[in-house]
């Protein structure tokens, strides 16, 4: 599909996206980080645009120009996507949450550079991040504030796609979780993905090999059938 013949069945609706890979500081020179491009991310929020959507685009360490029509928050650590996200999700119909956000982060942020000495070097002790996503449907189910409608994840898995995912899904208590087909070249920093879409209450959506804009179009597909 091309952008300009999409359906407009976003218009009037406000969605967040996030995007790209947090990054957990070590010392003020050093992070953990992962390997996600943002690819899939910016393809959500620039569909989004086209069919209609007010885009609030958090993109976490993404090395791409602010697609057009898009609010662009660029942020850096679990913590900065946390407090971005959670902001935005306030006014917002709808959540994507395609960010690959870091599990886990040092558990002291060193202010000097680590050096290097003759000795061993200290392990790096790590701590758990919030669950942003997990955050988000809790906050949603308590009734604690305004909640967007629509919630949605994305998870890569390895093995037993289908067993991971249901679980995963029925533990954060999302409406949809986009598993991943990781590996043979596919997910991260290519233009291609191939996904099962897991809905809740719902059968599950194949999604074949092929363009990242496509899958963001099931994805806004699946979103907009669920908006009241
Ligand atoms: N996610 C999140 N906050 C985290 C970790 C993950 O919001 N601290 C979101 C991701 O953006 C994604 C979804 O949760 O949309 C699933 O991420 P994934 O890493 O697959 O799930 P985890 O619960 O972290 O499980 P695990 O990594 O152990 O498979
Ligand atoms: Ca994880």
């Amino acid at each position: 599909r091309v952008l300009a013949g999409r359906p407009r069945d976003l218009a009037g609706r406000r969605v967040v996206v996030s995007a790209g890979g947090t990054r957990e500081a070590i010392d003020p020179v050093r992070f953990i980080g992962n390997r996600s491009s943002g690819l899939q991310g910016y393809a959500l929020a620039r569909t989004a645009v086209a069919r209609g959507a007010e885009v609030t685009l958090v993109a976490a360490n993404v090395a791409l120009p602010d697609p057009a029509g898009a609010t662009v928050v660029r942020v850096e650590s679990t913590a900065d996507l946390r407090a971005a996200v959670l902001s935005a999700a306030g006014t917002a119909d709808a959540v994507v949450m395609a960010a690959a956000v870091a599990d886990f982060r040092p558990a002291a942020r060193g202010d000097s550079k680590i050096k290097k000495t003759s000795a061993e070097p200290e392990p790096i002790h790590l701590t758990k991040n919030p669950d942003i996503l997990a955050e988000l449907c809790d906050r949603r189910r308590e009734g604690r504030g305004p909640a967007p409608e629509v919630i949605a994840g994305f998870a890569a898995e390895t093995d037993d796609i289908l067993a991971n995912g249901r679980a995963k899904l029925a533990r954060k208590g999302c409406d949809l979780l986009v598993v991943n087909q990781v590996g043979e070249n596919l997910a991260f920093g290519t233009p291609d993905n191939a996904a099962v879409v897991l809905v809740a209450g719902g059968d599950p959506v194949e999604v074949p090999r092929g363009p990242k804009d496509d899958l963001a179009d099931v994805v806004w597909d699946l979103v907009a059938a669920r908006l009241g």
